[in-house]
């Protein structure tokens, strides 16, 4: 399995998503602590972009129709979403931040 440089973790402010455009994929990079959560920045429910959403104790919530997201599992939390997202494995390595995408 691959691993693929997402951005650097000096580029990730506490609970600010980032969106980070790749050739394959589009994802959501958000740092909470020392941890670092990737999900598909596409919203299940309509596919706006998660990244210009909030953040609030590890949820992710869409700023279209407020679907909400469990950052470690990409499970909806809150409606209208009734579908998952999602989620990459990240590992940070030398302060960069590197995802398994082709899970
Ligand atoms: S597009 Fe995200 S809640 Fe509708």
């Amino acid at each position: 399995m691959m691993a693929t440089r997402l951005c650097a973790l000096a580029e990730l402010s506490p609970g600010v998503p980032l969106r980070v455009e790749l050739d394959e994929v589009e994802v959501a990079v958000v740092r909470i602590g020392d941890e670092v959560f990737a999900v598909e920045d596409v919203c299940s429910h309509a596919d706006f972009p998660l990244s210009e959403g909030e953040v609030e104790d590890c949820t992710i919530e869409c700023a279209l129709h407020g679907s909400r997201f469990d950052l470690r599992t990409g499970k909806p939390t809150g409606p209208p979403a009734n579908r998952p997202v999602p989620v990459f494995d990240t590992t940070v390595v030398d302060g960069d931040v590197y995802a398994e995408l082709d899970t």
